[in-house]
């Protein structure tokens, strides 16, 4: 296993950091299926990408890492819409292969399963992006959430819906259940890119890195995935007490 942590100066760097990697994959020929985080963490990756103009977008399979349950259709903070305007657009990837789990379904549990059944019909994820929760989530996948875990319906941590108010109106119209991947579902990805910026995921950041490998710290996860590249702000990585520099492995 291979975990690189790497930290740069702001999110432009990073967001340049992390397009070369899922540039390289697709120039490559090994890029079929991207899974793609939303919030705010990886939106310079996607821009970078996009400014690129690389070619090869529209053969590539999208796979958000989750969903809020109920929200309506169109709603600008579903993922996806967010999925649809920050990736798909600017990238030019084929609509009939964005795929987001159905926060909508009458029945969530078939959802989720058919989610699943969708990721392993495209063939896995080739490079995961991540971004990481101030409780320790990836996706949505809450402290607690087992490393067997897989794609499911979650409740949100009072924690996690304050801080995605701001991409409503107020913190009572932020869903309390979504979709997940689960972390089983995440860690079966070929690569994962993790991004974290600023103070406020310093804390989660320690705890990933640092801390011990268990499901109290979803992200402590990654230390157990195959290919890894942490990309972190200084103040993201502020906590630190190693090196970052150098690879963090379970041991
Ligand atoms: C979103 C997701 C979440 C976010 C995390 C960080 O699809 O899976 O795990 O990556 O909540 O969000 P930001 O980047 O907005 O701080």
């Amino acid at each position: 296993m291979r975990l690189q942590v790497e930290v740069l100066a702001d999110a432009r760097e990073i967001g340049r950091r992390g397009a070369d990697v899922v540039a390289g994959e697709l120039l490559a020929g090994r890029l079929r299926v991207l899974g793609v985080a939303t919030g705010s963490s990886p939106l310079q990756v996607y821009e970078s990408l996009a400014a690129r103009d690389l070619p090869g977008w529209d053969g590539v399979e999208v796979f958000a890492l989750d969903e809020y349950v109920g929200l309506p259709a169109g709603d600008r903070a579903s993922y996806a819409d967010v999925v649809d305007r920050e990736v798909r657009a600017p990238l030019g990837v084929d609509p009939a292969r964005v795929h987001v789990p159905d926060g909508r379904a009458d029945d969530l549990d078939a959802a989720c399963d058919a989610y699943e059944q969708a990721l392993v019909a495209a063939g896995g994820v080739d490079v995961q992006v991540l971004g990481i929760g101030a409780t320790g989530h990836i996706g949505f996948n809450e402290p607690g959430s087992p490393f067997s875990s897989r794609t499911r319906v979650v409740e949100l941590t009072p924690r996690t819906v304050a801080d995605n108010a701001r991409f409503f109106a107020s913190a009572d119209d932020v869903p309390r259940r979504a979709i997940t991947q689960g972390i089983a579902t995440i860690a079966r990805a070929r690569r994962h890119v993790l991004i974290a910026r600023g103070e406020g995921k310093a804390e989660a950041v320690r705890a990933a890195l640092e801390g011990e490998v268990a499901p109290d710290c979803p992200a402590s996860a990654l230390r157990t995935f195959e290919d890894v590249l942490v990309l972190l702000d200084p103040a993201a990585a502020s906590l630190l007490t190693r090196s970052p520099a150098r690879a963090v492995g379970a041991g």
